[in-house]
């Protein structure tokens, strides 16, 4: 978001309250954010609390004689890189989709080349009014993204569709606006997190991951335009907006869910640290403590990349990468496993070093191919996972020659 110039519109719903918050969180990301309101938006909240949070003029009337804001709805939108206008009320909705231009804001919206994103707001009965319908349909047919309003608790005091959406899901579809759509028509199946193999109905063998690689990569393919679909062991990450996700808990389970799903991916990658034993009897009571001590029986799990690559060969398009989380032998180990499991990429990672190793922002990977081993410099996991994505369009590309 950095550096990006948005004009926020803001119209008159209660849930202008929860646009205050979204004006903080662009500007705390470095964006230069620009706030125009509606009349009735300044009923909910004061201009004064959008100048403060967005450290810029607020923009409210279409005939200020004001010098700076003179033409505000021409110098505004021609310089603006996305307009998001959030909430967004039917009346506005109403007005977009005529194309009127009898308020500051509608008028900036005429007047822009920007993209448009249009949160609506407001209660269910006027959501599913057909009249709101056929606006947002033609707000879509416009070519306006149009962030599809939550179900939930209104202001109004009833449950229903209406609720503004998440920001999470906002910021997504804003960030889509800045990045290629290189992965556009890509369908693809990421596995993510540790598994959970029950011991007894109170305890489990698990391991330290804590799925933020695998998030990261569903939420950067989402937003370089593929269809992602999220197979994740339990993990406290919230769910990435506008993706397919299917929770499992144990390695089996997800072996399940990745063959339901493997046939319709072009690539596949999984980031999942899969149990690769699992207790052979699982008690249906817990187990009681004693002074004696504990033998486990544990048996293998199925070995999932593994038989993703055998099962390649009938489907030769298919991109499949692994990673190898490793504590020595990295690049052998790596090479190892890509032989082995028949992958096209092995992303290998460090597990003992304190800026690779779990549950922390930061990776620094080793990319291996056959071509050879490339390594990459410490970065972001989020940034990681972009690289991840560069490497698999480039051999993507070579592979349909
Ligand atoms: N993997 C899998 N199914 C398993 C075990 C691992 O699909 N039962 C996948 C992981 O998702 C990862 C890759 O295989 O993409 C390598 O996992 P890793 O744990 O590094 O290697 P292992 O094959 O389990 O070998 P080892 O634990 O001996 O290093």
């Amino acid at each position: 978001m950095q550096g990006r110039k948005i004009l926020f519109g803001v119209t008159g719903s209660i849930a202008a309250c929860k646009a205050a918050t979204w004006v903080s969180s662009l500007v705390q990301e470095e964006a230069q954010v620009t706030v125009m309101m509606t009349e009735a938006a300044t009923r909910f909240v004061t201009p004064l609390t959008f100048g403060a949070l967005s450290g810029q003029q607020v923009y409210t009337d279409m005939f200020s004689t004001d010098a700076e804001e003179i033409m505000a709805h021409i110098t505004l939108s021609g310089d603006a890189d996305a307009v998001l206008i959030a909430p967004a009320t039917a009346q506005t909705i109403a007005q977009l989709a005529q194309g009127m231009a009898d308020n500051l804001l509608s008028a900036a919206v005429l007047a822009s080349a920007a993209p448009v994103v249009v949160c609506p707001a407001m209660n269910s009965k006027m959501l599913a009014h057909p009249a709101t319908q056929r606006n947002l349909a033609i707000l879509k047919e416009l070519g306006y993204l149009v962030v599809e309003p939550e179900t939930g608790p209104l202001a109004c005091g009833e449950v229903g569709t209406g609720r503004l959406a998440e920001w999470d899901t906002v910021r997504e579809v804003l960030q889509g606006l800045f990045v290629e759509q290189d992965l556009a028509g890509q369908q693809i199946l990421i596995t993510a997190g540790p598994t959970r193999e029950p011991l007894d109905p109170a305890r489990y063998l698990s391991n330290r991951s804590s799925g933020k690689m695998g998030y990261f990569l569903a939420r950067t393919a989402r937003r370089r335009g593929a269809e992602v679909t999220l197979i994740s062991g339990p993990t406290n990450l919230p769910a990435p907006p506008e993706i397919t996700l299917v929770p499992v808990q144990t390695a089996a389970e997800m072996a399940k869910a990745v063959k339901e799903h493997a046939e319709n991916a072009s690539i596949i990658v999984k980031a999942a640290a899969v149990a690769d034993f699992r207790p052979k009897n699982v008690a249906s009571l817990k187990i009681k403590k004693s002074t004696a001590a504990l033998q486990l029986e544990l048996e293998p799990n199925q070995d999932i990349l593994a038989s993703l690559g055998k099962g390649k060969v009938q489907r030769p398009d298919q991109l499949l990468v692994g990673f190898a989380a490793e504590s020595n032998n990295h690049e052998a180990e790596g090479r190892r496993k890509l032989e082995a499991k028949q992958a096209d990429l092995i992303v290998v990672n460090d597990i003992l070093g304190k800026q690779t190793g779990f549950d922390v922002d930061t990776n620094q990977v080793i990319f291996i191919t056959q071509e050879g081993a490339e390594q990459l410099a410490l970065l972001s996991k989020e940034e990681t996972a972009n690289r991840i994505w560069d490497k698999v369009i480039a051999l993507h590309k070579s592979k349909r020659g």
